[in-house]
């Protein structure tokens, strides 16, 4: 049975694993396609309370979920499209996160262009799929935006759910991290 706290769990390991060290000061993180955005508090514990999160999910019943579980402040779920975002200002964030993007929903090479834009100069970008044959297609879609990968791997810390036509199947099974 999923484990809410095992799946922060290896999302806190992700950070800890791959982020590069000395780690941001009070970063401004963009969560994309962020549901009810899950690992908010893992990223307040990891980054520190002076850290703002704004999570954009289109789906506004994830997000009035979100507004309700997080009480941190400067945190902001908004209701949106992440292919148009169009209302942030260039080279804002530090940290821009893409835990399972739905391809089958979203114009993938739309998006990273657009987190691109958003993203400072170093800036570094945590992209998570299920499988490692839906993290090949994004790495594609990143490369093809800018940016340069700094590791695209299986996530050795995932817990497998199942397999599919041979590949694994698991909550940031696998993981792209690449910098502006
Ligand atoms: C598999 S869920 C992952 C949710 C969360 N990031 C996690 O890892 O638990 C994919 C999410 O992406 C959102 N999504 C897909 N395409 C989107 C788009 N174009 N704009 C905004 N949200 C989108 C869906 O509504 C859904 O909540």
């Amino acid at each position: 049975m999923w484990d809410i706290d095992k799946d922060k769990d290896v999302f806190k390991k992700i950070l800890e694993e791959y982020l590069l060290k000395p780690k941001p000061e009070n970063p401004r993180i963009l969560n994309l396609g962020c549901g009810t955005c899950l690992e908010t508090s893992v990223l307040i514990d990891f980054f520190g309370v002076g850290s703002s999160i704004t999570g954009i999910d289109r789906d506004k019943e994830k997000i009035n979920r979100a507004k309700n579980y997080h009480i941190y402040e400067n945190i902001d779920f908004i209701a949106g499209d992440i292919q148009y975002l169009t209302d942030f200002i260039a080279g804002y964030f530090d940290i821009i996160i893409a835990r399972h993007p739905n391809l089958q929903e979203s114009r993938w090479d739309i998006v990273f262009s657009e987190a691109y834009k958003l993203h400072k100069e170093g800036g570094i970008l945590i992209a998570t799929s299920f499988s490692a044959v839906e993290g090949k297609q994004v790495i594609r879609h990143i490369k093809n935006a800018g940016y340069n990968i700094l590791a695209s791997e299986e996530n050795k810390f995932a817990i497998p759910i199942t397999k599919y036509l041979g590949n694994r199947i698991a909550n940031d099974g696998y993981i792209v991290i690449a910098q502006k």
